[in-house]
């Protein structure tokens, strides 16, 4: 009998994801570029090898699939991913599926909607988080594209997804590049998580002159405290562990120069078009960029003289840290709910943000306990700013204070904490009820003549008594 799916790319999340599929009973059909990648992928397979029917043919492969086929694609994002799309088409029939599982670049996944749409071969973006374990065991799943074609793998979806208290986490976004958008924000809050794990980190190894193995054990305690989250708790588990080398801690033999494949990057590119405010996540990918220029580094060490200062006892407790934590946390989410709000109206995606917040809540990456909060606050008010929210805006009353104190005693010791600071930042502005931009428009209209609007009237197009006048 035919395979109920297809899968090209048994790399390692390929490969983990056909395992995760055929565990949870479907027949699928297999095929790699390289034949002997697909024979080593059989031989480990064990007993789930009865689940597959491996091809070394893209022929063979779709003849393997039951009609209407569905296919994923688990290949390097980019070019491979057209050339895997245009050497499938002609073998498949108009109402075949092609599902880009990779982390692709959002405008692509909507330029080939496009193209898919004129092709007749339906075409679904999906956004697969977890890394290798998830992707073997249940991933959180972002999809995007036509409706009716999610809707005809969504069993097969759901199925192989990460569960919360018995829900899966795999769930449609919208019409084209929608599902890859959602799985970039996610990235770019990935990215700012870290940041601010890793900045509390440097606080207290620097500030506070911790071992690895104390920090490790602070990370463990938070995690069982409103912080509760996958990348506390592995942050915990590297601050642990010992190189097996040396038997120093791992953490003190890791070189400080952070690697990135681009999708924080992307979040950042795209907030900037959408003129969507997310200070953390750009101060996480800028720290990211900083970190490779580690000569340089070095030089302004040895020029300037070492930057962190021990902070004197006393001064900054661990508490303080947590709550700088959690309230920089709550800025991070605010700031990606926002751009995702922004997306979803430029866009016309009318993306389920409650939904979005579920999604994440387990099997990803960014998973913690707090999403759950976020799911409840976005229910109520999906499109409010989350700091507004209720509950959210409790937690910044308590936390603000710890979040102010952990920045400004970092800062005045030479602790760099760019993503907390941001964080704080935002915080300040959008509860400022009158900010500084009138002397911007003072400036615009002053060199421009762009005109400003004035705080006692209601119309546009005033200009200053500065027209025409000599500088
Ligand atoms: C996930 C991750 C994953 C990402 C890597 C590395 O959700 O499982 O976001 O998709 O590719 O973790 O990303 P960087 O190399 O950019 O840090």
């Amino acid at each position: 009998s035919k395979s109920e799916i297809g899968l090209i790319g048994l790399g390692t999340m390929g490969a983990a994801l056909s395992l995760n599929i055929a565990d949870n009973g479907f027949d699928i059909a297999v095929y790699n570029r390289t034949a002997s990648k697909t024979k080593a992928f059989m031989n480990s397979a064990g007993d789930l090898a009865n689940k597959f029917t491996p091809t070394e043919t893209l022929e063979e492969l779709v003849a393997a699939i039951a009609k209407p086929r569905a296919i994923i694609l688990m290949v390097p994002a980019g070019d491979a991913v057209d050339a895997q799309i245009d050497a499938l088409r002609p073998l498949l029939d108009k109402d075949d599926l092609i599902i880009d599982a990779g982390n692709a670049n959002f405008h692509s996944t909507n330029k080939r909607a496009e193209t898919a749409q004129k092709t007749g071969v339906p075409f679904i973006g999906m956004g697969v988080s977890g890394g290798e374990e998830g992707a073997r065991f249940g991933p959180s799943i972002m999809g995007g594209g036509p409706k009716e074609g999610w809707d005809r793998v969504s069993h097969i979806l759901k199925a192989i997804s990460a569960k919360y208290e018995g829900q899966p986490c795999a769930t449609w976004m919208g019409e084209g590049g929608a599902g890859h958008f959602v799985k970039t924000v996610h990235n770019g809050i990935e990215y700012a998580d870290m940041q601010m794990i890793a900045e509390a980190y440097g606080v207290m190894r620097d500030g506070f002159g911790w071992d690895a193995k104390a920090c490790g054990q602070t990370f463990e305690t938070w995690n069982n405290g409103p912080l509760q989250s996958y990348l506390i708790e592995i942050s915990g588990k590297v601050a642990m562990a010992e190189d097996p080398q040396t038997g120093s801690a791992m953490l003190d033999i890791i070189l400080d120069r952070a690697g990135q494949k681009g999708t924080g990057r992307w979040t950042a590119i795209e907030a900037l078009h959408l003129a969507a405010p997310i200070p953390v996540i750009d101060a996480a990918v800028t720290a990211r960029n900083i970190s490779a220029q580690l000569d340089q580094r070095k030089a302004g060490e040895a020029l300037f003289g070492p930057a962190p200062h021990a902070i004197p006892v006393g001064t900054l407790e661990r508490q303080d840290i947590e709550g700088a934590l959690i309230a920089g946390k709550i800025m991070c989410y605010a700031q990606g709910f926002d751009l995702l709000n922004a997306a979803s109206t430029t866009f016309d995606w009318d993306l389920p943000m409650p939904a979005i917040a579920e999604v994440w809540r387990e099997g990803c990456i960014i998973r913690s306990a707090m999403l759950n909060d976020m799911s409840s606050a976005l229910t109520k008010d999906p499109t409010g700013n989350l700091m507004f929210a209720p509950f959210f805006a409790a937690l910044m009353r308590t936390h603000e204070a710890a979040l102010r104190k952990t920045v400004s005693v970092s800062l005045a010791h030479g602790l760099p904490v760019p993503a907390l600071s941001a964080a704080l930042t935002y915080f300040d502005m959008m509860r400022t009820g009158r900010s500084t931009a009138n002397m911007i428009q003072g400036q615009r209209d002053f060199f421009g003549a762009h005109g400003f609007e004035r705080t006692d009237s209601d119309d546009g197009g005033h200009h200053g008594p500065w027209a025409m006048s000599a500088s």
